[in-house]
């Protein structure tokens, strides 16, 4: 056998949205590309923002000496500096370069987290809902995830949260706006939240970090101001990218700010820097690194989102979807009219509309619809939904 028996079921296990991919592909062959609606992948269709071209044109046009070379781990001082800055501006807490490991997207800064925190067998609690690749994250450095429900509201259930938090809790993860729901966590549930991980700490004589996942930080709607979890406890880190906000998933640029007031930072940003360059990551793409450093305060056009999200909202909710309405990020997680939701996302897939079941976040019952699309394959997606609602009557 020439791959390990653990990949090797990691991979039979697979992921719902790669098999959705892959049954799509087929779809799209048999009825051309442009009438299936495809609706599955978080692959943002916008471009990054005008000032993003101007930065590459500049750099290009202009090269710096040394510019390809090897880097400090860490990344650039002059990167770090520059999200340490815009960092304190959203937060009021003042970071500084020091806290700040640029990495290789937000995937890389989970991982680079996990490894430098997590002893064989630590916990880390993850709140489903969930995005799926944390189950791998968390394995790949030798924790087990603790998976807890959410409520109706996809908010995190405080009381079942305190009662699952043990002496071998390492960690916590949330991820605010959420993929898939769309839900922002407010700042009272934050408060209540770091309130537990304080008490939990004391009675066990532990540390419990909380990993903030803002991936979709700025993709926030209805004029509402991000909240940050970091006010909140101090042994916290977060984990995030430029993949959404600058539209730039490919590039794999993203980094780990460290609370600046946390005991040990010094040792856990040196952890984190040594684990970026043994994971084999060594440090995060140079060129990104170059550009992003000037983009830390532009943002892709988060109106335009918007527009989709009351578009489908409107639309999903007048033929009977029940559907919390999502807040940020771009997915929607309405109920499935079908108890099983595999089967419901097969109906879909018949009327040309491709979306992910839930139970691959850890939610069956319910399917992710992910906007970030034309407005061809928005509007075109309607008459599918619509359909399948009168089908099987609302969720
Ligand atoms: C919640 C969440 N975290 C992390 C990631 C990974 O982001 P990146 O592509 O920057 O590694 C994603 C990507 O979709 C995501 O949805």
């Amino acid at each position: 056998m020439p791959i390990s028996e653990k990949v090797r079921k990691s991979m039979a296990e697979g992921s719902w949205i790669r098999r959705m991919f892959e049954e799509g592909a087929v779809l799209k062959q048999r009825y051309g590309e442009k009438n299936i609606f495809d609706l599955s992948l978080g692959n943002p269709v916008m471009e990054p923002p005008t000032e993003f071209q101007q930065e590459l044109k500049k750099l290009a046009e202009h090269p710096l000496p040394g510019m390809h070379r090897y880097m400090p781990n860490a990344g650039y001082a002059e990167t770090r500096t520059a999200v340490a800055e815009q960092l304190s501006l959203e937060t009021g807490i003042k970071f500084v370069m020091n806290d700040i490991v640029m990495t290789c997207g937000a995937a890389g800064a989970l991982n680079v987290v996990l490894k430098t925190i997590l002893n064989q067998g630590d916990e880390v609690i993850i709140f489903a809902p969930y995005f799926v690749e944390y189950l791998n994250y968390v394995d790949n450095h030798g924790g087990v995830p603790r998976i807890l429900p959410a409520d109706e509201q996809f908010m995190p259930k405080l009381d079942v949260l305190e009662a699952n938090i043990g002496a071998k809790t390492k960690a916590v993860i949330i991820n605010s706006p959420n993929n898939p729901t769309g839900v922002v966590y407010r700042e009272d549930l934050l408060h209540q939240l770091g309130e537990i991980l304080h008490k939990k700490e004391s009675q066990y004589g532990t540390q419990i970090f909380l990993i903030s996942d803002e991936a979709y930080r700025k993709i926030i709607y209805d004029g509402l101001k991000y909240s940050s979890p970091l006010r909140h406890h101090r042994q916290s880190i977060i984990v995030t990218s430029h993949s959404k906000d600058l539209a730039l998933p490919g590039e794999r640029i993203g980094y780990i700010a460290m609370h600046p007031e946390c005991s040990q930072r010094d040792e856990l940003v040196d952890g984190f820097i040594f684990c970026n360059r043994i994971l084999g990551y060594v440090n995060a793409p140079a060129l990104m690194q170059r550009l992003v450093c000037h983009l830390q305060s532009i943002t892709v056009s988060v109106a335009e989102y918007q527009r989709k999200r009351d578009f489908l909202y409107n639309h999903l909710t007048n033929v009977g979807y029940s559907v919390v309405k999502p807040q940020g990020a771009f997915y929607m997680f309405p109920k499935s009219p079908l108890e099983d939701d595999v089967a419901f996302v097969r109906e879909l897939q018949q009327l040309k509309v491709l979306t992910v079941p839930g139970r691959g976040f850890g939610a069956p019952g319910h399917f992710r619809i992910a906007y970030c699309v034309d407005e061809q394959t928005l509007e075109g997606s309607v008459a599918g939904f619509k359909k399948a609602a009168q089908k099987f009557g609302p969720g």
